[in-house]
């Protein structure tokens, strides 16, 4: 059994002082919701904050990016080592944000993710088709890409602390989710990729939907075989929708 996992994609939202707050009522209202992994990534500004608001709970922090390089003469960027150090647990790479605002491309992604485990950093890798992709029946083959280029190298071990995202971009930020048949074709896909790469690991990786999840929708997306849980941004800004989403099934 594949224990949920439910993380809450901040984005460049909250002033630190809001995200304090905003990850201090999240303690209260998810700390006590049982048999799921719950994280919050902030902007890197607020991690150590948050980090420190959090302190005894078992929420974790996560960025949302990490610099594909170590340490050194990389203006503006934030290392994985750095991230680390304030206190995130886990990583958001590939997010599509990255991909298709700031241009970031498969190898870009590969290698944070290279630098992610070599810190330690529990990588949620997010792969997804554009709208045009999808009608131009290339689906699966978009994601395929995104995945197998996304986790090339990895070991098993570092395979086994990875989360993988599916978000088709046509549903980030819209309102329009994709249906729970929709998404389960994909991840369904995606299982099957994990197991060729990871064997038995491929099994106990978790697949997070992601893309307008809310506390009306989640219902019919965790029920699905091979949605472990979901990458939720907009909903993730207030403690009590994001609660919801998290408790959903819960106890
Ligand atoms: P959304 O964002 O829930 O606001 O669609 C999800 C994400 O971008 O991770």
């Amino acid at each position: 059994m594949r224990r949920p996992f439910i993380a809450g994609n901040w984005k460049m939202n909250l002033v630190v002082r809001d995200a304090i707050r905003l990850a201090e009522e999240v303690c209260e209202c998810v700390g006590s919701i049982p048999d799921r992994d719950v994280a919050i990534c902030p902007t890197f500004v607020s991690i150590s904050a948050v980090a420190a608001a959090l302190n005894d709970s078992p929420i974790r922090v996560g960025g949302q990016d990490c610099s594909q390089w170590n340490d050194g003469a990389y203006t503006g960027d934030v290392s994985a080592t750095i991230l680390r150090s304030a206190g995130a647990k886990y990583v958001i790479l590939g997010h599509s944000e990255r991909r298709h605002v700031m241009g970031e491309s498969d190898a870009v992604v590969h290698a944070k993710m290279g630098k992610a485990r070599a810190a330690g950093l529990k990588p949620i890798l997010c792969v997804g088709e554009t709208l045009d992709e999808r009608q131009a029946g290339n689906t699966l083959a978009v994601v395929e890409r995104q995945l197998r280029k996304g986790l090339e190298g990895l070991t098993h071990e570092d395979l086994a602390e990875t989360t993988v995202a599916y978000e088709p971009v046509w549903a980030i930020g819209t309102g329009e989710v994709a249906t729970p048949e929709q998404a389960q074709e994909v991840h369904a896909a995606i299982r099957t990729w994990l197991k060729e790469l990871g064997g038995p690991i491929g099994e106990d990786i978790r697949i997070q939907y992601g893309g307008s999840v809310k506390p009306d929708n989640v219902g019919g997306l965790a029920a699905m075989p091979d949605i472990d849980g979901a990458l939720v941004g907009g909903a993730a800004l207030t403690a009590d929708s994001f609660s919801t989403i998290v408790g959903f099934g819960a106890g």
